[in-house]
Parts: C-alpha cells; structure tokens; sequence
C-alpha cells in the first residue's frame, strides 16, 4: 500500500489504516448490528385518593404514553380526539374563532399538573359550575371553552367531534373509578392579595413574553397560517367571557407554566421563574388589552359570587 495511492489526510499513515478502518466496523457493529436498548424512562405517576378525602392515599395513576391508545378497542376515535385537541384551529375552522387550539392552554395534551389537565376531568362532571349556576355535563364543559377560550360556536354534542374529545379525556382517566381521583392541582395558586400594576407588567411582557406572544400580543403563525404560539390580545385572541381573561386565573396559569421552556425545577413548561407578583403584573396587563366581546356573558353567574376579577 502506498500512501500518496491512497490520498491518505495528514497524519494516518498507511499502516495506521487497518486500524481506522477496525474501529469503523466496530463502531458499526456496535449502532447498527447489535441495537443498542432504548434507555428507559420512569413513567410519571401520581397518588389516587377518594373523592372525599384528599390525604387517604390509595393507590397509584400511571401517566399513560400515547403509544398505549393502540391497545384500546376505539383506538381510531381516541386519536381523533387527541388531533382535535392539538390542531383544533385547523380541523374545526368553523367552531374556531380564535387562533388557539385547545392545547394552546391545556398545556402537553392536558397531561401536566398545574397547566389545566385534562386527567380528572372524565370523572368531575357532570357538576354544578358557579358560573352558569347549574348542573354542566362534560360535554358542555367543553363547549364553554370552545364558546370562550377558543370565541367560537359550540359542537354538537353526539358529533363524532365531540365524542372523540370525550373518548381522549376517558383514556387519559385510566378508568380511575369515579369516587376516587388523581391527586394533581389543576391550576397553581397565587397570592389573591396582591393588586396588579399594569405599567410594570408591560415591561415584563416586553421583556419575557414578546418574543414568543408578539410585541401586540398578536402571537406567530408558520407560514401556512398555522399557530405557532398563541396570541394574547386582540380579536384572534380568547374573549373576555374566557377563564384566562382574569386577571388571577390567568397570573396562576402563568406563573407555573410561562415563560414556555424556561423552567427553574418541576415539569417541562412549568415555568416557576416569576414571582407572584410579577405573574399578576403581566396578567392584569395582557388580560385587560382589547378582546373580542362574549354575548353570553349576561347569563353568567345568576346566583351571585361573582369573582372579583370577571371583566363584567
Ligand atoms: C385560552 C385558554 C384555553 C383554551 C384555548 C381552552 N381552554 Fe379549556 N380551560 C381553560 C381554563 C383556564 C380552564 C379552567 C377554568 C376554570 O377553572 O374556571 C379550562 C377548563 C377546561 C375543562 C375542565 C377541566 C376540569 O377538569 O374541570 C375542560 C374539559 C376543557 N377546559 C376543555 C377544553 C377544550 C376541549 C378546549 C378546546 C375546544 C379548551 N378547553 C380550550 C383554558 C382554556
Ligand atoms: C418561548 C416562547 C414563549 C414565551 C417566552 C412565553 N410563552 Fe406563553 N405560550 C407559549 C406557547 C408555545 C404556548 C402554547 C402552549 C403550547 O403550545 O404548549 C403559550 C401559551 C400561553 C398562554 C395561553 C394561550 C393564550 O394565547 O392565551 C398564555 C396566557 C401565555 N402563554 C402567556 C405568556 C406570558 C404572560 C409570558 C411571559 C411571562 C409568556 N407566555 C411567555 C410560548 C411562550
């Protein structure tokens, strides 16, 4: 063999080759013939406790891997379901005003504590909601959120739509039987005391939000129109009938789960880098910019208790 044949780069000479070329195969052998075992991962679990008392550990819930819908008899209607809920804008453009899907605030396909989880929500309803003073199904639940989180028109509740989005949240329940739930906070708290002050909290959004939000909350789109992240005012933004459009709902939403992808400690998307009172700046600065109208709001909360922070 001769070197100068083999345009051999400076510094491996010719005998050095049988060696390189050794060390290839084996690196070969080593990726590509004996695969190397996924490194595995401890699935998420929580405590079950009953109902009625929330200290009475009984069990444990697994957070299930999407991976894992394959084995359910409606397998197809389940991943429908957890379509709709991540790409709702684009499937439902006509029940849809806002540019928002669903996930835009169930953050990580409502499987995060603190980040308004979908987990305990097949087996809370139906239940008596303060703010419409009677008794709400499932199904109506989600239509209050396509109503005002998502300013759009309600599904009718035997589409295949909504039975999808119904299916997805009973496979996430992991049929924990109805007395019992799993022991998550679906929102995170923050101190109700503390008043907000506008000014400071347009420095913050400049300063953590902007980037991602846009600098007139407008939010960014790809090129195709699709949502990248949601806005947070204007009229493709959620309507002042919206959870989200309080000025503490929101702070406590924010707080745990904003900025996205700057986390202190916790879960991916938990935020936890603003104070309380940073939180309610920026909340009561976003919350209170223009924003679509919500007609139904005149029927909400008839039987008084209002909370100090609806915007009507
Ligand atoms: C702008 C944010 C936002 C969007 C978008 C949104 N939601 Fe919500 N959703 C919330 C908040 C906040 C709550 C909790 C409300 C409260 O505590 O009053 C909630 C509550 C719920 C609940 C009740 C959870 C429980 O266990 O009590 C369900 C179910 C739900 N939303 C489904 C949906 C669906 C389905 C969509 C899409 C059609 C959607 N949401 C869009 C913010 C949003
Ligand atoms: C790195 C990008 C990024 C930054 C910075 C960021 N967000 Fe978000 N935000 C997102 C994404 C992405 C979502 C949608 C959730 C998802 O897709 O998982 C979201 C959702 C939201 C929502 C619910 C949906 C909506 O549009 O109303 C609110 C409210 C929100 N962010 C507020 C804030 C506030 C306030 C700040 C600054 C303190 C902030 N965000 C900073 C990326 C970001």
């Amino acid at each position: 063999m001769n070197k100068s044949l083999l345009n051999l780069p400076a510094g491996i000479s010719a005998y050095r080759l049988p060696l390189t070329l050794l060390a290839a195969v084996c690196a070969f052998a080593i990726s590509g013939c004996d695969n190397p075992k996924p490194t595995e991962r401890n699935a998420t679990e929580f405590d079950l406790v009953t109902t009625d008392d929330a200290n009475e550990d009984i069990g444990t819930y697994i957070l299930p891997q999407d991976t894992s819908i394959l084995k359910e008899p409606n397998a197809d209607q389940i991943f429908y379901g957890k379509r709709l809920l991540n790409e709702t804008k684009r499937l439902l453009p006509d029940n849809v005003g806002a540019q928002m899907n669903c996930n835009s605030c169930h953050i990580s396909q409502g499987k995060i504590p603190l980040g308004d989880p979908y987990i305990n929500s097949h087996n809370f309803y139906p239940r008596v909601m303060p703010r419409s003073g009677k008794e709400v199904d499932l199904a109506g639940r989600v239509n209050g959120c396509f109503m005002r989180s998502m300013n759009g028109k309600p599904l009718p509740k035997d589409s295949d739509e909504m039975q999808a989005i119904l299916a997805y949240m009973e496979w996430l329940s992991q049929n924990v039987p109805k007395n019992q739930k799993v022991a998550i906070k679906n929102a995170g708290s923050v101190d109700e005391s503390l008043v907000g002050d506008p000014v400071r909290g347009e420095v913050i959004y400049q300063v953590q939000c902007a980037t991602c939000h846009g600098n007139n909350g407008e939010g960014i789109k790809d090129s195709r129109g699709d949502i990248v992240f949601p806005p947070l005012w204007g009229d493709e933004s959620f309507n002042i009938g919206a959870g989200m459009a309080r000025t503490y709902k929101a702070a406590a939403f924010v707080k745990y789960n904003m900025p996205m992808g700057i986390q202190t400690k916790g879960l991916w998307g938990h935020g936890n880098v603003l104070s309380d009172q940073d939180a309610i700046d920026v909340s009561e600065f976003f919350t209170h910019k223009p924003r679509p109208d919500f007609p139904g709001k005149v029927n909400d909360w008839p039987n008084g208790n209002k909370p100090k922070d609806a915007r009507y």
